[in-house]
């Protein structure tokens, strides 16, 4: 047996998998159906709970586990540290004026620790973080109840932060990730931007827990090389948008459909903490000359959903995510995806 197959079949064996493939957890896209077709092929389904207090993440799983599909991730953002932005806030909304007058005010994102609560009283297979770590007390209930711990990391010192801190595996993101990038400190996400092929090796050579590889991986290709360069599994979002179960909006699957990688774009318009989108008109006008600083997470997110509730033309309905593989993702069922993605990966392996 070659390195790389000991290697997946004892991530596949701890974490109950059939194949080494997981659903990447995206809040707001990532509705039960669709972590139980990736469940069902054999890989782990997931949630980001992120915008979910703790009846909603219990409803969530309900529906997940209603024909036991298999394997689940359960999945957090660790907040940031509240600074004083006003000043921030009223330049970003005197440049959202330009799209109309904004409705009313979002309730706050769900109170942190209940969320944490709820996502362990699930039972989920795993319970993983992003922009940071969980504190020490928490992970000791998880793996007091055999729940897993993966962090995802951008770089080899947040990585081996996570692994002190008792993290199960870590969630390699490269920078052709869709979606928001895990970058511990808000304010490094333009600096350190690694792809994925000088990531892996990286961590493999300085880690002792197992890698999940993420970021542009759409096929079986990017799945052997992940494999090949040091990671145990691989997690997959952008390529998982376009299925029937993802149910995104029409005019988002359509901005992905055919982008190409360097038409993709790092953007804070939508959050204030970056992350890969299609260069939408709304993403744009923000890197106009004359376009403010969008406010730091979450203050923008809130400003942005303010918007879209009011009298307004031109803003995104949703966040356009997008990763630099985005011309990959298919429509087809997410099973077949997941299962495709392993065969042809198998046999570049083999
Ligand atoms: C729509 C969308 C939402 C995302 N939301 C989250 C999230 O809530 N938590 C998280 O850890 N990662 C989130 N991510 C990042 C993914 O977990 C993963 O790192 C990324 O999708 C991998 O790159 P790919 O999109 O090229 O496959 C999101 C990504 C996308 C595309």
């Amino acid at each position: 047996m070659s390195e790389v197959q000991r290697r997946v079949e004892a991530f596949c064996d701890r974490f109950g998998l059939r194949i080494p493939i997981l659903e990447a957890p995206m809040s707001g896209a990532c509705p039960p159906e669709l972590a139980a077709a990736v469940a069902r092929a054999g890989g782990m389904g997931a949630s980001g709970v992120l915008l979910d207090g703790p009846e909603k993440i219990a409803e969530w799983v309900e529906r997940f586990r209603a024909d036991h599909p298999g394997a689940l991730q359960l999945n957090t953002w660790i907040p940031d540290p509240a600074d004083d932005v006003q000043e921030r806030i009223d330049a970003a909304s005197g440049f959202l004026s330009r799209y109309g007058t904004p409705g009313e005010q979002p309730t706050p994102l769900p109170d942190f620790a209940l969320q944490c609560d709820a996502m362990l009283a699930a039972g989920p297979t795993v319970v993983s973080s992003i922009m940071g770590l969980f504190d020490a007390d928490y992970v000791r209930r998880l793996h007091d109840h055999d729940v897993a711990w993966f962090a995802c990391a951008t770089t080899l010192d947040d990585a081996l932060a996570a692994q002190e801190a008792g993290a199960d595996a870590i969630v390699a993101q490269g920078m052709e990730a869709g979606g928001h990038r895990g970058s511990f400190d808000p304010d490094d996400a333009e600096r350190t931007v690694v792809g994925l092929f000088a990531l892996l090796p990286r961590f493999a050579d300085h880690l002792r827990v197992p890698i999940v590889a993420a970021g542009g991986i759409a096929d079986g290709r990017s799945v052997a090389a992940a494999l090949a360069l040091g990671a145990s599994a691989v997690q997959v979002g952008t390529a998982l948008l376009r299925t029937p179960e993802a149910g995104i909006d029409k005019s988002w699957s359509s901005a992905l459909d055919g982008l190409a990688p360097e038409a993709t774009v790092p953007t804070r318009a939508y959050s204030g903490r970056l992350g890969r989108a299609a260069p939408t008109t709304y993403v744009t006008a923000w890197t106009d000359p004359d376009a403010p600083l969008p406010a730091p997470y979450p203050y923008q997110r809130q400003l942005v959903t303010r918007w879209r509730r009011g009298e307004t033309q031109g803003i995104d309905k949703v966040n356009n995510w997008a990763g630099q593989s985005a011309a990959l993702a298919t429509e087809e069922p997410a099973g077949a995806i997941v299962e495709r993605m392993w065969r042809e990966a198998r046999e570049l392996l083999a």
